[in-house]
């Protein structure tokens, strides 16, 4: 506890705050961690402006002051593959990207299936630049065959339980997973692929496979596996999460069980939203080698409509590192995943705002109080009283994504030579800048 009024005041920027349903010039007063209020500019509170010193002010004057963006799907490889990210690096490079919050997966070596790995993490966790919140495994050792202890993931912290990386390919398992979690009002994270229909596919099954001659993941995997579990979640009534939602149909499938109440919610990532696998004969960047994998320009479209008519709740970044060894290579020898913490928002404005498909508050909605609320997050919202995580965005800056500047330990990106617009200028956490450019 300091003895001023304020901490920290962040004055002249514009505040988006999809909760308050506020998108206008205003002051952000912190105090202890915590936001004490947001003005908007007036007599008294410039008054009250002046009283204060110098280092206790961010000037964010063309800048848009928001909530510390949320990320629900983040890999971390610690531990098992510190070469390639550590909780501690992941961290820096989510306040880099402008992420106060980050859900980790667990498909670490060992997996996050008890309470020791989940301990594990959250010590790690301790004192970096961003909250890390736990999500434990569904089965033991993500094998499918058995359910991991989730009472114990949950006591220990745990926000939510997934097989990220593999679909539960198992429907008894999967619907007492639902059932279990749903006694602990957690959602189930749902990697929706069904395994035995991708088997051994490199990319989307398409024209293209064809054309290259690599073996296909069919968009009907991802189908069969979400109408499944809707199925299976109608039933037991728990909460589903769709993880990386990348098909027309799946998108499809949601919307539709959204409107007969199911509790299902749906993410996108930036590079489903963006890309598809047209780019893949373009070099053979093993970086586009992804789970699920980049679509058709018509799944891509779908993927934008579910964002946009509310169909899709959130946009995540899957950030899923590789090391250089690893991914130089042939295509279908590449383990799948790209990064995307550091570039996630610069490229959701200049492919999504940018094109006229998201407004700001859109935007600002997916990506802080709506995945807070899927998860049952802190933060989310500049409302007084909450959490000082705040992120502070120079969203007209032009800058070019280059292999050597990101935070992250790997820099596994297709994006690498990309001019975005858009910027993170300063995250702040826990009322603190932990990263500032
Ligand atoms: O592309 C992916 N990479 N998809 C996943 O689901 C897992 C991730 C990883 O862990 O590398």
């Amino acid at each position: 506890m300091t003895s001023k009024k304020y901490d920290l005041v962040i004055k002249n920027g514009r505040v988006i705050d999809s909760a308050l349903g506020f998108g206008r010039n205003a002051h952000v007063f912190i105090k202890d961690g915590r936001i004490v209020k947001v003005e908007v500019d007036s007599a008294p509170i410039r008054q009250e402006l002046r009283t204060l010193d110098s280092d206790q002010i961010i000037d964010a004057t063309d800048k848009l002051v928001v909530p510390g963006l949320i990320d629900i799907h983040v890999h971390l490889r610690e531990p098992g593959r510190e070469d390639e990210e550590t909780v501690e690096s992941g961290c820096r490079a989510a306040a880099a990207g402008g992420f106060t919050s980050i859900c980790c997966m667990p498909n670490t070596t060992p997996q996050i299936d008890n309470q020791g790995t989940v301990k594990f993490v959250q010590d790690r966790a301790q004192n970096t630049d961003a909250r890390v919140f736990v999500v434990g495994a569904i089965t033991k050792g993500q094998k499918g065959k058995e359910l991991a202890e989730i009472g114990d993931l949950v006591k220990m912290g745990a926000v939510a339980i997934s097989d990220d990386g593999f679909y539960v390919q198992n429907a008894e398992i999967m619907r007492r997973a639902l059932e279990y979690a749903r006694m602990f009002d957690i959602p189930v994270m749902q990697h929706s692929e069904d395994r035995q229909l991708c088997e051994g596919g490199m990319m989307n099954e398409s024209y293209e496979s064809t054309r290259l001659g690599l073996r296909g993941s069919p968009a009907v995997a991802e189908e069969v596996a979400v109408l499944r579990d809707i199925a299976l979640c109608r039933l037991t009534e728990g909460r589903l999460h769709i993880q990386h939602i990348t098909t027309r149909r799946a998108v499809d499938a949601v919307r539709q069980a959204k409107k007969e109440g199911v509790n299902v919610t749906a993410e996108a990532t930036p590079h489903h939203l963006i890309l598809t696998d047209k780019e893949i004969s373009k070099e053979f960047n093993t970086n586009l080698r992804v789970n699920p994998p980049l679509r058709i320009e018509d799944d891509r479209d779908a993927v934008i409509e579910g964002l946009v008519d509310g169909t899709i709740d959130c946009i995540a970044s899957d950030h899923a590192p590789h090391s250089a060894e690893e991914k130089d290579c042939e295509f279908d020898q590449a383990p799948p995943g790209m990064i995307g913490l550091e570039t996630s928002l610069g490229l959701v404005k200049t492919f999504l705002i940018d094109k006229g498909y998201l407004s700001w508050a859109d935007v600002i909605r997916k990506m802080t109080i709506n995945p807070a609320r899927i998860l049952n997050l802190p933060g989310g919202t500049l409302e007084e009283g909450s959490l000082a995580d705040i992120t502070i965005i120079d969203p007209e800056k032009k800058w070019t994504v280059k292999a050597d500047k990101f935070l992250s330990r790997s820099n596994n990106s297709p994006f690498i030579g990309q001019q975005l617009t858009c910027q993170v200028y300063k995250t702040i956490l826990n009322g603190k800048v932990v990263f500032e450019r």
